[in-house]
């Protein structure tokens, strides 16, 4: 095995898309799609921790999907209220940690309740920190931690806005997937994401299995991370060097 491909991302984010059409193609209400998203949210948890991924960031619900039918939003609702009283305990033995994070004031005071008690129930874990977002999106969370530094006399800055916004707790995904087919980041990470290495596939989510998960990991390894400079410079050639 090559260096690269033995490389696995510190931090991987994932826009689970494609629940509702998997349900469709199968005569299946929408939510039983998202329930199968459920089960294949639980495995990918599983095998980023036996992977060595560190933080796993998953978008399960944005700001903008309160406009879907109230059937479907409530539904979810439900769901998330369920799969965080029946998977605590187990995210809690695989030294899993768990955050929220999003707009908690919308919620309902039991789903509240719920996800302070399931981070309460997993911080002393370390071995994967999982960010859930939920009722999250990318201009809510800079917005938010521009109007905090603002209330508190504070410049405002890469640095000081970094610090304020929801994942200041993680440094910037390293790479980030959307299942689904499509290619956008529909208000995910705008801010977090600026350097991170971008992966589509057309797999649906609850497609999403544990050698889908490898295919990305590997496609990861083979990217050369710039961040602006040349490739010489990664390579610690001088031009004199590549040109003798
Ligand atoms: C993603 O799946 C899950 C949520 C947005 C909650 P979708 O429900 O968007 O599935 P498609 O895109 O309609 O297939
Ligand atoms: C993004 O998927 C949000 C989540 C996966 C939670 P959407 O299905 O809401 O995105 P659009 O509407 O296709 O851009
Ligand atoms: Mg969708």
């Amino acid at each position: 095995m090559t260096a690269a491909a033995s490389l696995v991302p510190h931090h991987v984010a994932i826009v689970m898309d494609g629940n509702g059409r998997w349900a469709t193609r199968r005569f299946l209400p929408r939510v039983a799609g998202h329930k199968r998203g459920v089960d294949a949210l639980r495995a990918c948890v599983r095998h980023c921790g036996e992977r060595g991924v560190r933080v796993l960031t998953v978008f399960a619900f944005s700001s903008e999907n309160w406009n879907r039918p109230a059937e479907e939003v409530s539904g979810l609702m439900e769901l998330l209220a369920v799969a965080l009283s029946r998977e605590v305990p187990q995210l809690r033995a695989e030294g899993v940690r768990i955050h929220f994070v999003g707009d908690r004031s919308a919620l309902s005071d039991k789903v509240r309740a719920g996800l302070a008690q399931a981070e309460a129930a997993t911080s002393a874990n370390t071995r994967l920190i999982f960010n859930v977002c939920f009722n999250y999106g990318g201009r809510w969370d800079i917005a938010q931690a521009a109007a905090g530094l603002a209330q508190r006399g504070e410049a405002i800055t890469e640095s000081s806005l970094d610090k304020a916004l929801a994942l200041a707790h993680v440094g910037d995904p390293d790479l980030l997937i959307r299942t689904g087919g499509e290619q956008r980041l529909s208000n995910f990470l705008l801010w977090q994401a600026a350097y991170a290495e971008l992966y589509f596939t057309d797999k649906l989510w609850p497609e999403f299995d544990e050698a889908a998960l490898d295919a990305a990991i590997a496609d990861f390894g083979q990217r050369e991370r710039r961040f602006g400079k040349t490739p010489d410079q990664l390579n610690g050639r001088s031009a004199a060097q590549r040109a003798a």
